[in-house]
């Protein structure tokens, strides 16, 4: 991907590489999984330093073809790449959706009275978490079985990835309402070590969200997604 291109999206780069929700976030732009506004406009009108967030963003990109070298998702079959996904970031979500959802009860009951933004990131994540949690039920046992044979499971699969696209949209707008109660996940200062690994986890799972759905909507389910101009 060329940032540099004119006619390239805040989403579009989100998209590719999840590592940018932080590049932007650091930048305080504002971004959503939908985004249309174009970047350059955007870099213009913050009066951003061009170059510092081209680089930084064509960096984040070298670190994570290295990452990916071996690794080449477009040829992977639907079963094997669902099977990838299943282990590496279905996995990842179970161990770490249950431990976030402690560490922001501690630190609500201990800042809460000082952070009072912290019982609105406590009422999103809730949501957040109790979505997903059906979500990747739902995947498991509606959509990726079906892969064993597609031919035969069109149906399925188109009816399933339609309600799956909508709920990573769904997930996407609560993530960008997580950056926006937590001002980009800023630690406050003169806080305890529990505060800033509960926002460094959030901000992980954000990334690690962005890079599965990307997965899941632009590769294994390319050829069901009937959203236009997606
Ligand atoms: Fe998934
Ligand atoms: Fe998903």
């Amino acid at each position: 991907m060329n940032f540099r291109d004119h006619n390239i999206t805040i989403g579009s780069v989100v998209a590719e590489l999840p590592r940018a929700s932080k590049i932007f976030g650091g930048y305080g732009i504002d971004f959503c999984c939908g985004g249309h506004r174009n970047l350059s406009a955007v870099i213009k009108e913050q009066g951003i330093s061009e170059e510092a967030i081209y680089l930084a963003l064509e960096e984040a990109q070298k670190e994570r073809e290295e990452t990916y070298k071996d690794i080449s998702f477009n040829t992977m079959s639907p079963t094997v790449l669902s099977t990838y996904i299943e282990d590496r970031h279905h996995n990842y979500l179970r161990e770490t959706l249950p431990e976030i959802a402690e560490l922001l009860a501690t630190i609500l009951r201990v800042h809460g009275n000082k952070h009072t933004e912290l019982f609105e990131v406590y009422r999103l994540y809730g949501m957040l978490k109790s979505d997903l949690e059906q979500h990747l039920l739902r995947e498991e046992t509606m959509l990726f079985p079906s892969f064993e044979d597609e031919a035969a499971n069109q149906k399925q699969i188109a009816e399933q990835s339609a309600i799956i696209i909508t709920e990573h949209e769904a997930a996407g707008e609560v993530l960008e309402k997580l950056r926006h109660a937590t001002k980009h996940y800023q630690i406050p200062e003169g806080v305890c070590g529990t505060y800033r690994k509960t926002f460094e986890l959030l901000e992980e799972l954000e990334m690690d969200l962005h890079e599965h759905i990307h997965l899941e909507n632009n590769i294994l389910l390319k050829n069901y997604d009937t959203r236009a101009g997606k």
